[in-house]
């Protein structure tokens, strides 16, 4: 029961989790643009960082936040959205991470965006709001292939579309909920949009990027098609914080 090896695993791991703890999550992933940079000390850097700090006030109370700073050239456009699920203090902290963490992956870039699990941060010099972001986009997926591919992903289909019908028609622009799988197993999924989209613009983000799973995650236990404006997730287990 004890034994050495099994002790010391469990060791690295509150030694991961107390440095997790510490250093904050790691990001899912992020884009710096490269069309265009600032300098330091410019307008541009100060609109920037009051951006981001508004942001963090704004978003905690409603789960998103839109904002944007400046005049003309120097003026910069951002967003945050936190998971539909997460709590305000999860939410003040992920985009907390969010905006120092890209000022230290992107420092010149004039547009960029960070997602982790609970939240995503964006911000440009072009005026974005409303439009579907097509431009960025990633997907991860679980490594494990299900028994039974063509069954499995025409359910994964009608969970994501049924979520996704709930998410346009909200206001939060959020849906999760599970379905049914043989054998007492169940399906479990999320949808979000950013809410500077139209309900129209949500239903065709969220149906883009369901028509993309087969790209990505063709029969894999789990899933995620991530972009700057909706993405949409799946797993064979709970995940959505109740
Ligand atoms: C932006 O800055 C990077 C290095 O900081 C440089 O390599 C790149 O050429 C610059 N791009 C533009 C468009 O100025
Ligand atoms: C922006 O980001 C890209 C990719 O990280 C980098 O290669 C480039 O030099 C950066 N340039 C700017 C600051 O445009
Ligand atoms: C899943 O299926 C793919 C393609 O059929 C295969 O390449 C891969 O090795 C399988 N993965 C596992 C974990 O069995």
């Amino acid at each position: 029961m004890s034994s050495p090896s099994f002790t010391s695993s469990i060791y690295v791991f509150l030694l991961a989790l107390l440095f997790q703890i510490a250093m904050g999550v790691d990001p899912l992933f992020h884009f710096c643009s490269t069309s265009e940079n600032f300098t330091a000390k410019s307008s541009y850097e100060t609109n920037l960082n009051k951006l981001i700090g508004d942001l963090y006030f704004k978003t905690p109370l409603t789960g998103f936040g839109l904002d944007s700073v400046g005049q003309y050239h120097d003026q910069v456009y951002g967003i945050s959205l936190c998971r539909g699920d997460v709590s305000s203090t999860e939410c003040k902290a992920c985009v907390a991470e969010a905006g120092s963490e890209t000022r230290k992956r992107c420092p010149d870039n004039k547009s960029a965006i960070i997602w982790y699990d609970n939240c995503l941060l964006k911000y440009s010099n072009n005026d974005f709001f409303g439009k579907i972001d097509e431009q960025n986009r990633f997907y991860m997926w679980n490594l494990r292939n299900v028994s039974d591919p063509e069954s499995f992903n025409l359910k994964t289909r009608e969970l994501l579309s049924q979520l996704s019908k709930n998410a346009y028609g909200n206001q939060k622009m959020y849906a999760a909920g599970e379905s049914k799988l043989a054998d007492s197993e169940k399906l479990y999924g999320l949808v979000q949009c950013t809410r500077d989209l139209s309900s129209g613009n949500c239903k065709k983000c969220l149906d883009d990027a369901i028509s993309e799973l087969p790209s990505c995650c063709d029969g894999k236990e789990g899933g995620r098609v991530v972009g700057g404006s909706c993405y949409i997730r799946y797993e064979i287990y709970p995940f959505v914080k109740a």
